[in-house]
């Protein structure tokens, strides 16, 4: 799941370390880091956390060039024998793999039936197809270009040889790598976040290339040798962003963050006149679109829920949204003119990717909304909608969602004015007002504590409703639960209740309902009456003016169409300390990862 390289004048450990601490958030199960000096080469793994393998690293060595790897199992159970980096049978090439190598059995089977395999993983296939090759070709770079070019599926590589302390051999393929530069040393990361400590400056290794990773220079080369030349760029991150400060959890940091992040995207948006603006070639593309399809997968599929009903309301423009994974098999007949909107915080889900490749084969224009600009996605697509949220470090996704619906909430406002469509409401005023409120949600952090215990303690499952609107907000309120407290949590349409969900009510069950649109106040209320009457034990979060005396969270009034905005903070903040009170690891739950770069 994560990589990172160093080649440098430093000791190689503390570095390598480092930067695996950083990619802890994208979560793992195992670890281990190769680094190479006179002596030969060490190599340490352990399943379990990065701190148990500092513990295991010899401190007594030093060295100037290694490889790390933190691994999230896809091909065989989390152990040290899987965990990276695997090393061919000659001892010779040690590299780290993300992703997922497809012809994997194919290669085996060709290539490999005389060499004894110790691991289960697809990437041990890589290193020992390096013996063979290097064998055949007697040159390691040659063999490298060989095995890279039999690779099929996805991959980021990061390869040294024993007998060579002056290389890091890399190469990618759907999956992100990027090499960060510096005076004297360089380095390689599947992440930024890894190497902000070294360096801001990085340059981008394009699909299909080998790249030469050296102490004073880094050679990018075409899988038939030709030299490519190509400019680094300066990454935004401000390194202490990344930092927990005072908080024992970035999952409750970010939550707090939410306010700032949607005043900072009414800056961003705003011009001079206190106008939205959004770039030009954006406003064009959605003006063109007569239907827009949003792609997404997990919190920004919630989103995409909310951002459709704001776009068709505001902007007048038609709306679909689909689960990345599902968009290939269960692709709709597209409209004459579409447009797809890929959501995505890390900007590298996989899932998201293979979308964004066939409708870009189609012919079809393409805008990444997201957090990360310079990610695969928003790279690959036509143009980019910022998030400005800041690092995310917390797998369970937070100010990323409410950002996500603010800006989409603000390429629908800029639609609309240039449609010439009246609206009877301030955007940026409204947004301000959901940031003031954001804020007087946060600040109550003690009394959704207590309610966190009163709900979920002791308990299996868990059930949340809405209609309308708030039924997009119970899907992600649902999903945080589950993700990090691992209650079984559903949401459900409150109408859809009594045609099989409500079979599973039982004594003390909880159902937590929000209910913030007038026009469903009364219907929800009573699905709120139908599970409290079968013994439910029921929450209700409402909106001033709908409220009703026995409500548990009465949010302060926002605009209709931005309630999202704010509902969604009370069940943030439910879930981190339902979490808490079970001894979660809030922020890397167990089985998740934080970008997922396999489909
Ligand atoms: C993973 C994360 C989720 C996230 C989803 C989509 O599954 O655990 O929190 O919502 O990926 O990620 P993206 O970066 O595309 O928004």
């Amino acid at each position: 799941c994560g990589i990172v390289g160093y080649i440098g004048t430093n000791d190689t450990k503390d570095v390598l370390l480092n930067g695996l601490e950083k990619l802890e958030y994208r979560g793992y199960d195992s670890a281990g880091i190769a680094t190479l000096n006179g002596e030969g080469l060490h190599l340490s793994k352990v399943k379990g956390r990065i701190a148990t393998l500092r513990e295991k690293v010899d401190k007594g060595i030093e060295t100037k060039l290694g490889i790390g790897h933190t691994r999230w199992a896809t091909h065989g159970e989390p152990s040290e024998d899987n965990a990276h980096p695997h090393q061919s049978v000659s001892g010779r090439f040690t590299l780290v793999h993300n992703g997922v190598i497809e012809n994997y059995y194919e290669l085996r089977d060709q290539y490999l039936t005389e060499v004894n395999l110790v691991s289960e993983t697809d990437t041990e296939i890589v290193v020992q197809l390096m013996d063979l090759f290097y064998k055949e070709t007697n040159n390691v770079l040659t063999a490298f270009r060989k095995t890279m070019s039999l690779l099929k599926g996805s991959y980021a590589i990061a390869l040294i040889d024993a007998e060579d302390q002056d290389v890091i051999y890399v190469a990618k393929s759907k999956s992100p790598l990027l090499v960060g530069l510096g005076e004297g040393f360089n380095l390689v990361a599947s992440d930024a976040m890894a190497t902000l400590k070294e360096t801001d400056t990085y340059l981008e290794i394009e699909d299909k290339e080998v790249v030469l990773v050296k102490r004073q220079e880094v050679q990018i080369q075409k899988f038939d040798g030709t030299e490519v030349v190509r400019a680094p760029y300066k990454a935004e991150i401000d390194a202490s962003d990344t930092e927990k400060g005072t908080y024992d959890h970035f999952m409750l940091k970010e939550i707090d963050e939410q306010p700032f992040v949607i005043r900072k995207i009414i800056q961003e948006y705003q011009d001079e006149q206190d106008n939205i603006k959004v770039d030009g070639n954006i406003r064009a593309a959605m003006l063109d679109a007569d239907r827009i399809y949003i792609i997404a997968a997990g919190t920004s599929y919630n989103a995409g829920l909310v951002g459709k009903q704001v776009i068709e309301n505001i902007a007048g423009t038609p709306v679909e949204v689909h689960i990345a994974s599902e968009f290939s098999y269960n692709m709709p007949l597209l409209s004459k003119k579409p447009l797809f909107i890929f959501i995505s915080q890390s900007g590298e889900t996989a899932d998201s990717r293979a979308v964004l490749v066939k409708t870009k084969s189609l012919g079809h224009p393409s805008i990444t909304v997201t957090n990360v600009p310079g990610s695969t996605l928003s790279r690959e697509a036509d143009y980019t909608l910022h998030l400005y949220a800041g690092p995310e470090i917390a797998v369970a996704s937070t100010k990323a969602y409410t950002a996500q619906i603010a800006v989409l909430t603000i390429l629908a406002v800029d639609t609309a004015t240039e449609k010439g469509i009246k609206l009877n409401f301030d955007p940026l005023q409204e947004l301000g007002i959901v940031a003031s409120v954001m804020e007087s949600l946060t600040d109550q952090k003690e009394r959704f504590a207590k309610l966190a215990k009163e709900f979920f303690t002791g308990m299996r499952n868990a059930f949340f409703i809405g209609r309308s609107t708030d039924y997009f907000v119970v899907q992600e309120a649902s999903l945080k639960l589950k993700e990090i407290s691992y209650i079984q949590a559903e949401g459900f349409a409150g109408g859809e209740l009594k045609h099989g969900t409500i079979a599973l009510i039982e004594d003390g069950t909880p159902v937590i309902a929000i209910s913030t649109q007038e026009n469903v106040n009364y219907s929800i209320r009573g699905n709120v009456q139908e599970v409290s009457a079968r013994g439910a034990n029921t929450c209700v979060v409402s909106m001033e003016g709908l409220e009703q005396e026995s409500d548990n969270i009465v949010l302060p009034r926002v605009h209709p169409l931005l309630t999202p905005l704010v509902s969604v903070v009370p069940m943030q903040l439910l879930a981190y300390y339902a979490a808490l009170h079970r001894d979660c690891d809030v922020d890397k739950p167990r089985n998740l990862a934080k970008s997922v770069t396999v489909e």
